[in-house]
């Protein structure tokens, strides 16, 4: 089913619990503008808020997922008026949603791109992927989360190389650093994206999301303060109605129905 879009730099549908977002900026393989960045995250909040979605697809065409920041709009800014855009805050939106977030990626994942693939909690790519952190070679560095997500993904040494050479790195090198979930044929690559966003919707979705909210605290917590976050979240689980439904569901020997409550 596909819903009427209100956006020009977007196009978003839905298939039953699964939203599916594309960035649809061809001619200019698809550069983060501003205009572009602030309809993503309109667009992914909007499902984030709907209960129906319980799981989003973020995607490019076959030539780029996104090759960066869009340098023309960047080329002409002072520091100040950097700051004043705001930037910041819309990738903080990014960051904030409880939805499963799964990019899609084909073709170049550069920069910002690539920081947008890694703001997602899973990367499906195609085979011909390019991804890096090219920023270097303009003058700057990554700005929305590179240096410190690709070190999280990569460790110290690869993050290092990678971003201060620039050097593009291939699906291959990113699944086998651990940064891409799956490599998978260029043409396949939507369609297995759509398959795992079906098998997480088809869980219950408030366990989904706090395991979602768990994992992403093991980036900012000690791990004494993560164990007592994730035992929390456990916990809090148990007053679900769903958690009673999948146990229940086990016992009797038959498919748990989940109602997300
Ligand atoms: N910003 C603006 N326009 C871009 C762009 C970008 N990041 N990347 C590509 N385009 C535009 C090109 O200018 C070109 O437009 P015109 O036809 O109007 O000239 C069109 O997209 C097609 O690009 P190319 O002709 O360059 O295509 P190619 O196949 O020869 O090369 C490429 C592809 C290697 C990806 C090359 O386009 C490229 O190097 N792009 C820039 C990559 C980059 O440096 N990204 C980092 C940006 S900075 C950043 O992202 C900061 C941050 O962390 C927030």
């Amino acid at each position: 089913m596909t819903a009427a879009t209100p956006y020009q730099h977007i196009l978003v549908e839905t298939e039953g619990p699964v939203a599916i977002v594309r960035l649809n900026r061809p001619q200019a393989l698809n550069a983060l503008s501003n205009p572009l960045l602030r309809e993503v995250a309109a667009a992914l909040e909007g499902f984030d808020a709907d209960d129906a979605i319980r799981a989003i697809v973020l995607t490019g065409n076959e030539r780029a997922f996104a090759a960066g920041a869009d340098i023309k709009e960047m080329a002409g800014v002072g520091a100040i008026e950097m700051l004043r855009r705001g930037r910041a805050e819309v990738w903080e939106r990014l960051r904030k949603l409880r939805t499963p977030l799964i990019a899609a990626v084909n073709g170049y994942c550069l920069g910002g791109g690539n920081e947008l693939a890694m703001v997602c909690d899973m990367i499906i790519a195609g085979e011909g992927a390019r991804f890096g952190q090219p920023e270097i070679n303009i003058g700057i560095i990554p700005g929305a989360g590179g240096t410190q997500r690709l070190t999280h993904a990569l460790g110290k040494a690869r993050a290092m190389e990678l971003i201060l050479t620039g050097r593009p790195f291939s699906a291959g090198e990113a699944f086998a650093a651990g940064l891409v979930t799956r490599v998978v044929p260029d043409e396949a690559c939507l369609d297995e994206a759509r398959v795992l966003a079906r098998e997480i919707a088809a869980k219950p979705p408030l366990a989904v999301q706090l395991a979602k909210d768990a994992i992403l605290k093991s980036f900012d917590l000690p791990i004494e303060q993560g164990l007592d976050y994730e035992r929390r979240n456990f916990c809090l689980l148990f007053a679900s109605e769903d958690m009673r439904e999948g146990m229940a569901a086990f016992i009797e020997k038959r498919t748990p129905r989940f109602v997300g409550k």
